[in-house]
């Protein structure tokens, strides 16, 4: 059972090829480089990306995989969440492939696909995350995703059964780092610059918000934790003129509109020390995973699970892990990620995994109604397109 897989939800161009959930090849074309100057993805940059590698990345998995698009029993593809503009060159894709060569397509929830890193095996059949003789027993469990869009606690009875537990009520925590590191000037994507710095600094030197912590429900919100900081910031930086401000009085140029463009922030920017970088990102990261930690022990007294199952992109975070590793233990349940970095963050080869178990539940969908979904939660992943 070989399943070609894409994934183009964000800024990634990813197509993998599995036997059934082994994967064979797993190719990332990462635009990192091209999102970095602005600070975050841009969609139409995105989207022009996906269209220029989309026909690279297929023709390299295949050719890692040793085998020909005939050889391929099913195509699947992302159809959301995710930029609704770089979904559709993935689906387009799929689309064409299926048709052309007569075989079955599947919509996959990326979410879902995430969760589905950890059922992913390696050609020697060694797992990636969940041993495959433990996946049988590995329900009920709860499946926390950590991304760059989502934040969210579900419920998971069974196979492909999503039952959402709570969630952000603002911005993820993925979106939080990157925010944070954007406040502080350290570049894009955030996650792992502010983990790094993190390492060198101490968390007790400011105070940075716990949102929601009295709550008794399962609920996390990080717009606050921005605000604190933006605040802690302009409380300890040493101002600095903003760019408006330094060009002001300059002569006028050959190009004025250059000096006085509105686009110049009248917001001052605020120098700091290494050491108050540091700890302000130390600051930052524990308040962030305290939510984590405060919701996880909700959920495991809720619903008793002994298995927590860990996807997206924040999963790469050490501390992050450790903090949630010690409330697991305290519940005598387990944490299971991927262990390979590759199937963390956004790529194809959880959409091919997550696509042969809906193949298994007969999850087919129906190529003229598969169409992208920018905003699908997972709890629906499997009522669409059928
Ligand atoms: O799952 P992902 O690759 O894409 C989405 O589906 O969103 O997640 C990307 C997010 C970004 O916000 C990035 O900053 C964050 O994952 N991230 C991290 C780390 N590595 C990546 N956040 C915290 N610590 C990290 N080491
Ligand atoms: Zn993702």
């Amino acid at each position: 059972m070989k399943i070609l897989a894409i994934d183009t939800s964000c800024d990634e161009t990813s197509v993998a090829i599995s036997n059934k959930q082994t994967i064979l090849s797993n190719i990332v074309s990462s635009q990192v480089s091209t999102h970095k100057k602005w600070g975050g993805v841009v969609p139409i940059l995105a989207k022009r990306k996906h269209i220029d590698n989309i026909d690279k990345t297929i023709e390299l998995a295949l050719q890692r995989a040793n085998l020909t698009c005939k050889d391929i029993n099913i195509f699947a593809v992302t159809y959301g969440p995710g930029l609704s503009i770089a979904l559709e060159v993935g689906i387009a894709k799929a689309k064409e492939l299926a048709s052309k060569f007569d075989k079955p397509i599947i919509g996959v929830n990326h979410m879902a696909a995430h969760v589905y890193a950890n059922f992913a095996l390696t050609k020697n059949s060694s797992p990636y995350s969940i041993p495959l003789e433990q996946q049988e027993d590995i329900f009920p469990s709860i499946a926390l995703l950590i991304s760059g869009g989502h934040t969210e606690f579900v419920y998971m009875r069974d196979h492909l059964s999503f039952e959402k537990l709570g969630e952000t009520l603002d911005d993820s925590i993925g979106e939080a780092f990157d925010k944070t590191a954007t406040i502080l000037h350290l570049g894009y994507p955030g996650g792992p610059i502010i983990e790094t710095l993190s390492k060198n600094g101490d968390p007790t030197e400011f105070t940075l918000p716990i949102a929601l912590k009295n709550t008794p429900s399962i609920k996390l919100s990080y717009s606050g934790l921005k605000t604190a900081t933006i605040q802690l910031v302009e409380q300890i930086g040493i101002k600095q003129k903003s760019m408006f401000e330094r060009y002001k009085d300059a002569p006028l140029s050959t190009n004025p509109q250059d000096l006085y463009s509105p686009s110049l922030s009248k917001k001052p920017t605020y120098k700091l020390k290494k050491s108050q970088l540091c700890n302000i990102a130390a600051s930052f990261q524990t308040a962030a995973t305290k939510q984590l930690e405060l919701n996880l022990e909700k959920s495991l007294k809720q619903t008793n699970s002994k298995n927590i199952l860990l996807g997206g992109g924040v999963v790469n975070n050490l501390y992050i892990r450790k903090q949630l590793r010690k409330v697991a233990k305290k519940y005598n349940a387990q944490i299971w990620y991927p262990k390979n970095k590759n199937l963390r963050t956004d790529n194809a080869a959880m959409v091919a995994v997550c696509a042969y178990f809906m193949y298994k539940y007969n999850l087919y969908s129906k190529i003229d109604k598969l169409d992208r979904i920018p905003t699908d939660s997972i709890e629906n992943s499997t009522k669409h397109f059928i």
